[in-house]
């Protein structure tokens, strides 16, 4: 009963004390994935970025850092209202620059138009997604051929929340979402073992087929 609540919560967090304590836990203990997913990324200067989930937005501002050309551009979309607020209260300057765009939406609709994206990362955010193909097509549909995308997770700590039925079903294993990458048009998936501050992580790496 807890693991299903966690689990909710950790997949969509809401305006509640539990989303405020998982809130609180993703912005104590996901900083490092955060900034790994960003670092792994290559951003240059001009791109245009976009984050998959990006909780109470630390990523996102660590990749605003980056993109210091007029033509950079940082989207974010994650489809809790709560999270979107948060993200939006957090990057409230860089949105009225407009540096930053914030969408509230699932990741497999994305209001973006095609081939327009250059780097996408996002960490611990596929296990939650229904359809892992639906969701690597509508990337895939948004990035320019060519482009990045990088994924950064704690393989260790998500199969002991798999095993404890946090996250249902088999979406949380890495080798389901590069499958669907594969079969979404992207070319050198592959996932390495990194390690950062004394940590160590995982990052799948995927390109967008020409
Ligand atoms: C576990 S949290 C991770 C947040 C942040 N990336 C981190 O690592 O701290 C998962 C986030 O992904 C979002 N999310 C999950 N599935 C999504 C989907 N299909 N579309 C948009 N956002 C989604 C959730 O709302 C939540 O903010």
């Amino acid at each position: 009963m807890w693991a299903e609540k966690l689990g909710k919560q950790l997949g969509h967090p809401t305006r509640s004390v539990a989303g405020w304590l998982v809130s609180r836990f993703l912005t104590a203990r996901n900083r490092i994935l955060e900034e790994n997913a960003v670092k792994l990324s290559g951003i240059q200067p001009g791109d245009t970025v976009l984050e998959l989930g990006h909780g109470p937005g630390l990523g996102l501002q660590s990749a605003a850092k980056l993109l210091t050309e007029p033509t950079g551009h940082l989207i974010g979309v994650d489809y809790s209202e709560y999270m979107h607020q948060m993200a939006n209260e957090r990057l409230k300057e860089l949105i009225a620059s407009g540096k930053v765009t914030l969408h509230h939406c699932d990741v497999a609709a994305m209001p973006l138009a095609d081939s327009t994206v250059d780097k996408v990362f996002h960490c611990n955010c596929y296990y939650f997604w229904p359809d892992l193909r639906k969701g690597a097509a509508e990337i895939r549909r948004v990035m320019k051929p060519g482009g990045l995308m990088v994924t950064t997770l704690r393989l260790s700590n998500v199969a002991a929340f798999a095993a404890k039925r946090v996250m249902p079903g088999e979406n949380w294993r890495p080798e389901a979402y590069m499958a669907a990458l594969r079969d979404s048009g992207f070319s050198d998936v592959n996932m390495e073992d990194k390690q950062s501050n004394h940590i160590t992580f995982q990052a799948i790496y995927a390109t967008a087929l020409k």
